[in-house]
């Protein structure tokens, strides 16, 4: 949106795609966008114009396609060719949307994809991330009042509501609502999560944008600096007061600002933000008070300090790399410093090796003192609290027990008011995870939270918690932030455990081998060819089993999943002490098995394991620390993945590397989408 400043529908365009560009990776089987038709009214601010007359406007425009963004970036340019729309005519003030999306209520066709209207005219149009529960109600309503549907997804009650209430207001005579007056009164019926953005024919150069449990940032270009550092940020004066020209940004996720601004404001649950003529007001809306008979005509006015994001274009850019996912894997060295960054402390006067956890101390007597450590988390996240489950044990002496939120949810497992319940999740905002997340809250239990987004839903809603610090993750499979995550939580098993004589040993092993790690992972990447080698063996293959134990099972199920999930290849980590009970049945001399067996004390019991194998001739894939190469293979042919050896509560960080690679090149030799596997997104903000 652009304030006193003319700017062509080439670069509206651009900017918009640009954006969803940076998006991609949350969701990317079909996408749309919407903007204004005509330059006519892109009109001179200082002009008030009434919205009384709609029938003055033209429609916004919209374009639909399924498919990935560049999909729609060719649709859009040949409709635009084909329609002789001007790609240079410009434009004074632009109120633009745009949205990418992953299925949830119907399959990936243009009908379904954002932005959803209100019929005809588009009078409203809608962009959403997250789903609406009580969308059909809704919809069966607004059937009543002779609406027609023609898509399938919980979005489109919102813009044909928005319609709705806009009609009735004129009919009562109000033909003065305001934009936001419509929102609110959306707001007040809609139930479920959501980050929203409102364009209307009514309301030309305007949008307006609210939320509810889904994440929602507003960024900020080119205001004086001088106004801005006076930090308050409330309403539309202010910005039009420096007359300085600007944009206005809307986004999910940061990625799609950074490259336009650092000025972020981080929109709350309830605010309802108004963009018109190059100006910000906000309003809170609390949706509760609404329900219970509060005032909803007079919502309060927000003030709020603009953020600034710590984060450069560089972080979301591929560099010297192919793909986002194999940039991620390589950059573990660099990750893992910045995790650790200022959390180890070695020396001092009393050479005493520690540990330090800012955003923890306060609460670590708490934890100590907790019934149980219930780690919560899906996907990579559960493995990674998986992975660092036995030190956590081991240092605190606390039972900790596992979680896959779903699961926790469809049991309703109890939770009690004496656990610490650990949330784990890499963007902040899985839908699962947050649902358990206020299950446990409302159970009693404190809450903490390690997720890599600063400001996400997760990281506010937990009473305390532990920031991985491991940079933007882009690639849909998670990488370097489970090294991250595992990591951090080794770290809070330090923090958590006693400092005593009899431990001491074994704290200072586990501090010196974080110190030494990121070089470890710097001599573990240095398989990248022999992975490759491998996968090449490997590329036909229908079915991979990864067998691991005690710290490694959680490598075996996380290496597995990566296979899975970008390579398409059927893959099962698989606990090697159940091997007996059931798998070994699979085990014939086609088969790949991938072994881990590196030196903890578990290595003999993996020994017997790979005896075993051999034994039913067995196609061996061994993982094994430098120098056991011999001894892990003497009774039969295998192939030997040889790994640096670090403290063994770290090696699972160390040994899913190979793997991570072996993913990566198994996904790109057999022709796959490396960064967007198939029906997969990077945050599942749904149920
Ligand atoms: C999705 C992603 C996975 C991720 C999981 C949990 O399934 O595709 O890569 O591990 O969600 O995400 P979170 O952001 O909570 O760690």
């Amino acid at each position: 949106l652009n304030y006193n400043v003319h700017r062509e529908r080439r670069y509206i365009l651009q900017v918009l795609f640009n954006g969803l560009r940076r998006l991609e990776y949350r969701g990317y089987d079909s996408a749309g966008i919407s903007i204004d038709n005509d330059v006519a009214f892109s009109r001179d601010p200082n002009t008030p114009q009434s919205s009384s007359n709609p029938s003055l406007f033209p429609s916004p425009l919209v374009f639909r396609q399924e498919g990935n963004i560049e999909s729609l970036v060719k649709s859009v340019y040949e409709e635009v060719a084909a329609t002789e729309l001007n790609l240079e005519e410009s434009f004074c003030i632009h109120a633009g949307i745009a949205h990418t999306r992953w299925a949830t209520h119907g399959e990936p066709a243009p009908r379904n994809s954002h932005p959803q209207t209100s019929g005809s005219g588009n009078d409203f149009l809608v962009v959403h991330n997250g789903v609406i529960t009580n969308y059909e109600v809704l919809k069966e309503t607004l059937v009543r009042h002779g609406f027609t549907f023609e898509s399938e997804t919980d979005t489109e009650v919102i813009p044909k509501l928005a319609k709705f209430v806009f009609d009735k207001a004129n009919e009562e005579g109000d033909d003065a609502v305001t934009f936001s007056q419509v929102v609110l009164e959306v707001m007040r019926h809609l139930e479920g999560a959501y980050a929203l953005i409102f364009k209307s024919r009514h309301y030309p150069n305007e949008l307006i944008a609210c939320k509810r449990g889904s994440p929602l940032l507003l960024g900020v270009k080119e205001l004086n600096e001088g106004v801005c550092n006076a930090s308050a940020f409330h309403d539309a004066k202010f910005l039009s007061k420096n007359g300085n020209p600007k944009e206005l940004f809307l986004s999910s996720d940061a990625n799609a600002l950074i490259e336009h601004t650092k000025k972020v404001l981080v929109i709350e649950d309830g605010e309802v933000v108004h963009l018109k003529e190059g100006g910000v007001s906000i309003l809170k809306f609390d949706n509760e008070k609404g329900r219970n008979g509060g005032s909803l005509s007079r919502p309060a006015s927000v003030q709020r300090a603009l953020s600034i994001l710590e984060m450069e274009v560089e972080q979301i850019n591929k560099g010297k790399y192919e793909h986002y996912m194999q940039k991620e894997i390589h950059e573990q060295p660099e990750s893992l410093t910045t995790t650790m960054r200022g959390r180890l402390i070695r020396g001092g006067s009393c050479k005493a090796k520690t540990v330090l956890l800012g955003g923890l101390k306060d609460h670590l007597k708490t934890i100590r003192r907790s019934r149980r450590i219930v780690f919560i988390g899906c996907g990579t996240s559960y493995n990674a609290a998986l992975a660092a489950r036995p030190i956590l044990e081991e240092l605190s002496g606390v039972p900790v027990t596992m979680e896959i939120a779903s699961d926790l949810l469809d049991r309703q497992g109890p939770i009690y008011r004496e656990d610490t319940a650990v949330f784990v999740s890499q963007s902040g905002e899985t839908a699962d995870t947050l649902h358990a997340l206020e299950y446990a809250l409302e159970n009693g239990a404190l809450c903490v939270g390690i997720t890599n987004t600063v400001g996400s839903v997760i990281a506010r809603k937990t009473h305390c918690g532990v920031h991985i610090n491991a940079g933007c993750e882009i690639g849909v499979a998670s990488t370097k932030a489970y090294t991250s995550q595992i990591v951090v939580m080794a770290i809070l098993a330090l923090a958590i455990g006693g400092d005593t004589i009899s431990n001491q040993e074994r704290r200072e092993a586990i501090i010196d081998g974080l110190f030494d790690l990121p070089n470890k992972i710097r001599d573990v990447l240095k398989l990248d060819q022999e992975m490759k080698d491998l996968a090449k063996l490997l590329i036909a293959e229908q079915s991979l089993l990864v067998f691991g134990r005690g710290y490694n099972y959680a490598t075996a199920l996380e290496g597995a999943l990566k296979v899975k999930e970008v390579a398409l290849m059927h893959s099962e980590g698989i606990l090697a002490g159940e091997m007996k009970h059931g798998p070994l049945a699979l085990v014939d001399e086609n088969l790949p098995i991938v072994v881990i067996a590196t030196r903890d004390a578990c290595f003999s019991k993996q020994q017997s394991v790979i005896q075993q194998l051999h034994a039913r001739k067995g196609r061996l894939i061994v993982m094994c620390s430098k120098g056991d190469a011999a001894s892990v293979c003497s009774g039969g042919a295998c192939r030997v993945i040889e790994v640096s050896y670090v403290e063994d509560c770290l090696q699972p960080v160390v040994n899913v590397v190979p793997l991570q690679l072996l993913a990566y090149h198994l996904t790109v030799l057999r022709g796959y989408n490396v960064d967007q596997p198939r029906n997969l997104a990077k945050s599942v903000t749904t149920q």
